[in-house]
């Protein structure tokens, strides 16, 4: 077995007490009306409330950022997270007696001394029972014309993923998939998997940076076929499905076909990359990710940074701001159109967008008209130019990070809202306050698959930088050791 071992700041608990109770809760397997549940003034990081029948997955509080509660289905064995009631920053409940969960026919994470309603299932049933594949759900006992003691469902946490989908269960259109800290969100189209991010701006799900459309090999997408809804399948594939039979399309991972009998899952990062994970036994190794490369993620190296393809290392659009000293800039405005947002124009070749061919342009004769029209917009960040094909990208959300290339003729015309130097410090302090709660729910999730990270570095033949990276963005103020034993 192996045991993991965290040094958190923020949480500064040992992974093996992570999944605890507290001497007068017990964990239940169903909890029956008239059901409620306080956190105890001790410092537990998890308070469980509800196991499924194999004790692989529980119901309970996490509590983050010392004074923090969300409603969590935790996988026990590695506490990772597979379904939470609060997805950003904000929507965390107070860590306190007062905070109750209830039972009272629907399930409701109240104030019990206010009212004030935090988080509610809005369903009606008589019990709520943890399934063994992490379903959470509500059941009502069957009225007439079905077996004595059955139950329907009325509600289910897999109608509600977070940022996690589990072997076995459908996303449909109606669903996103949401990262930890909210930026990025997974959807379907009418015949494929988008990752949008949502970077401010205008656009309903914001930017997509990543498409996977159906291949239709062995099943095609009718028009009148109703929607299409995707599934994790236990043989290690990620399917896409429109009548549920035949799948139209079959994304594999590196498990495909291998007839390991594990549990997988698909989560989307905080970084925005989509990876599907295996269960061991022991830890979570990475079995597939949507995005190889860096510099491909959407925002690697934050707003206004540059990203060099195949270096992996971050520097600042502005070359008179250094990358490793922090973040290329702080905070910045979501609206240039408020008369108060003053910019400057900042201008540099040798620039091109990540996932250009997601985005639309236009043609401009020259890079002086293809600015022109972004100049006098309030909804648009800056323009790449392709000074050769004439194509002009507008970017209509605040600038992200950029590609640094080798060819002169890629043309970047960038609007930097003047920020106060004198502020930025103490407005980058906010700024990490309100990333506290992606970065712990994120190191939590994180750590426990870090081993796995390293084994599919590995066999990719990658670098341990790009590791480093994303253990430093995702773990934030986190220090993480792990330590394995037999
Ligand atoms: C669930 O529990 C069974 C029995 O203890 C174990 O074999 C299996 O690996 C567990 N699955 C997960 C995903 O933890
Ligand atoms: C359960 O409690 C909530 C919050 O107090 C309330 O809004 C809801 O109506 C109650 N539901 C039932 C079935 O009593
Ligand atoms: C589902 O689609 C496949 C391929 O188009 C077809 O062969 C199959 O009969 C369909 N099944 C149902 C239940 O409609
Ligand atoms: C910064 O970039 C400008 C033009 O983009 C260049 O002229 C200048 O030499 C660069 N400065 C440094 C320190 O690299
Ligand atoms: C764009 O291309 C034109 C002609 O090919 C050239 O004259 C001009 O200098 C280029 N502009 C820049 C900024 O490189
Ligand atoms: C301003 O830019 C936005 C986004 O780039 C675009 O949708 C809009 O049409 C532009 N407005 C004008 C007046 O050009």
């Amino acid at each position: 077995m192996v045991m993991v071992h965290f040094l958190l700041l923020l949480l500064p608990v040992a992974l093996s007490q992570l999944v605890g109770t507290s001497s007068d809760l017990q964990p239940q397997l169903v909890l029956s009306k008239g059901f409620s549940a306080s956190p105890s003034s001790r410092f537990d990081p998890f308070l469980s409330l509800l196991t499924d029948p194999l004790g692989n997955f529980s119901l309970g509080f996490l509590r983050v950022d010392r004074t923090g509660l969300s409603l969590v289905v935790l996988h026990a064995p590695s506490s990772l997270p597979v379904w939470t009631t609060c997805q950003g920053p904000g929507s965390l409940s107070p860590w306190s007696g007062r905070t109750e969960l209830r039972f009272n026919g629907s399930l409701v994470l109240s104030d019990s001394s206010s009212g004030e309603v935090y988080w509610s299932a809005g369903a009606i049933g008589d019990r709520v029972v943890l399934l063994s594949n992490s379903n959470l759900q509500i059941q009502r006992l069957a009225k007439n014309g079905k077996t004595v003691g059955s139950f329907d469902v009325v509600w289910q946490s897999f109608g509600f993923p977070s940022d996690t989908l589990v072997e076995g269960q459908s996303f449909s259109h109606d669903m996103s998939l949401t990262s930890t800290g909210g930026q990025y969100s997974m959807r379907l189209g009418t015949d494929f998997i988008g990752l949008y991010a949502n970077f401010g701006g205008g656009e309903a799900y914001g930017q997509m940076y990543w498409k996977h459309k159906a291949l239709e090999v062995k099943a095609e997408i009718m028009a009148d076929g109703g929607p299409i809804f995707v599934r994790v399948e236990q043989d290690g594939y990620l399917a896409m499905y429109q009548n549920g039979t035949v799948p139209v399309d079959v994304e594999p991972f590196s498990t495909f076909h291998r007839s390991i009998s594990t549990f997988h899952l698909l989560r989307l990062e905080p970084d925005g990359n989509l990876k599907a994970y295996y269960w061991t036994g022991t830890s979570w190794n990475v079995d597939y990710q949507a995005i190889n490369e860096f510099c491909e993620l959407p925002s690697p190296c934050g707003p206004y940074g540059l990203c060099k393809p195949g270096e992996e290392g971050c520097s600042c659009l502005d070359n008179h701001t250094d990358h490793s000293s922090g973040p290329c800039t702080g905070p910045i405005s979501t609206d240039l159109c408020t008369s108060s947002s003053r910019f400057s124009v900042l201008r540099r070749k040798c620039i091109e967008l990540p996932y250009k061919e997601l985005m639309a342009y236009q043609t401009a004769l020259s890079p002086e008209e293809c600015e022109h029209a972004c100049e006098s917009n309030c909804s648009c960040w800056g323009t790449v130019y392709n000074n050769v094909s004439k194509f002009c990208y507008p970017l209509h959300y605040p600038v992200q990070t950029l590609l640094s290339v080798g060819d002169e003729n890629k043309l970047g015309y960038f609007k930097m809202v003047a920020t106060d130097p004198h502020h930025k410090e103490s407005r980058r302090t906010g700024f990490k306050g309100a990333h506290v709660l992606t970065q712990v729910l994120a190191g939590i999730a994180t750590a426990g698959m870090i081993t796995g990270y390293r084994a599919w570095s590995q066999r990719k033949g990658r670098g341990r930088k790009w590791y480093k990276d994303i253990g430093s963005d995702s773990l934030g103020s986190m220090e993480f050791e792990l330590t394995g034993t037999s």
